[in-house]
């Protein structure tokens, strides 16, 4: 069905089916790589989403005033596309972000796209730009969908025209340092999100208040930035782009949503697959004080997938943490992506 849609939406593939682009494939990072195809569908106020469209991957156009430039009415999502060895394609939970994004342009007075609409332009995008997945191993297509207020607005109030669009680039590791323990830093100077704010749902306007703070610990040579909660710093919230988790003994914990927290979907993969493992995992308020007792700890987003942290610097003292091959963040790492790559029984039903 995606594909058949995908060739009334846009013209003819210039490229054979089994063709990979050029790309040096051993060498991906997290960079941007522009692919083929992008994907739009626009809908005014009080009105629908319709028939979205395929087009070349290029500069959109924008009015000066639109919502998202001037007040940040805007929200993103990140998913991926792997390869199999097979040689087909797999996406990872598709669904979790089409309800998510659909949650969070209730927060944010936009109309979404139904789960339906975000799924199916999610695999035309797929399928279109399919020579840029990465061999078996090798990265996945990284998948962006944007939700903005695309219509012009002086006054502080929703846009009148909304956009959907989608883009893709493949990737391979988020951090520089690889699958290599990360070094992260406390900062109890700012925080990424408040009570009552928009810290729970994707809004773009959650990402540019903390590059300060990233930038900073990334200068002293930091991997990035954990933050705490902006009421009492003293409770953990997340990182810059992605959840934490703890372990001590046979027992996991992680912040709970409660409105501050971004309900992540490797987040959420990651607490089932745990307890499916026979791990007891909590999610709840989790004191900074429980970091120097922890035995592991380890971070998960779909950008950074399962990172092992190494060190976590607060007030100066640096509090070190078990990475080895037996840790058990690698055990979930390997599950995670063992599923996600079609290489492990996806018992859960995750994968399309
Ligand atoms: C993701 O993990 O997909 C994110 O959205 C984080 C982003 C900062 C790269």
């Amino acid at each position: 069905q995606a594909a058949s849609s995908l060739q009334q939406a846009c013209e003819p593939f210039p490229y054979s089916e089994d063709e990979y682009a050029y790309v040096d494939w051993d060498n991906l990072g997290f960079g941007l790589m522009p692919t083929d195809y992008m994907y739009v569908m626009k809908c005014s106020e009080n009105d629908r989403y319709k028939e979205g469209k395929i087009s070349r991957y290029g500069n959109i156009e924008l009015s000066p005033s639109a919502g998202v430039l001037n007040y940040g009415q805007g929200l993103f999502e990140g998913l991926k596309a792997y390869r199999k060895e097979s040689g087909g394609l797999l996406l990872f939970r598709p669904d979790q972000n089409a309800m998510r994004m659909k949650f969070g342009a209730e927060r944010m007075c936009m109309p979404a796209p139904s789960v339906d609409q975000f799924i199916d332009a999610v695999k035309q995008i797929t399928v279109a730009n399919k020579r840029w997945v990465p061999p078996p191993g090798k990265g996945s297509l990284y998948i962006r969908p944007l939700l903005m207020g695309s219509g012009p607005i002086l006054g502080l109030a929703p846009a009148p025209e909304y956009m959907f669009l989608i883009y893709a680039s493949p990737v391979r590791n988020y951090f520089k340092e690889g699958s290599a323990p990360l070094n992260l830093y406390v900062d109890d100077e700012y925080d990424r999100a408040s009570r009552g704010g928009a810290g729970g749902v994707k809004t773009i306007t959650n990402y540019a208040p903390v590059l300060k703070a990233i930038m900073s610990a990334k200068g002293r040579g930091f991997s990035d930035v954990l933050y705490l909660d902006s009421m009492n710093k003293k409770y953990l919230e997340e990182v810059s782009s992605c959840n934490i988790f703890l372990v001590k003994d046979k027992v996991i914990s992680t912040p709970a949503t409660n409105g501050t927290i971004l309900s992540g979907v490797t987040r959420k993969s990651i607490i089932e697959i745990a307890r499916d493992l026979g791990y007891q995992v909590e999610e709840r308020a989790i004191p900074v004080e429980e970091l120097m007792y922890a035995d592991e700890v380890f971070c998960t987003g779909t950008a950074v997938v399962v990172a092992p942290v190494g060190s976590i610097t607060y007030k100066d003292k640096k509090v070190e943490f078990r990475t080895d091959a037996e840790a058990l963040s690698r055990k979930l790492y390997n599950t995670l992506v063992g599923i996600q790559m079609g290489v492990i029984e996806d018992k859960f039903g995750w994968t399309v």
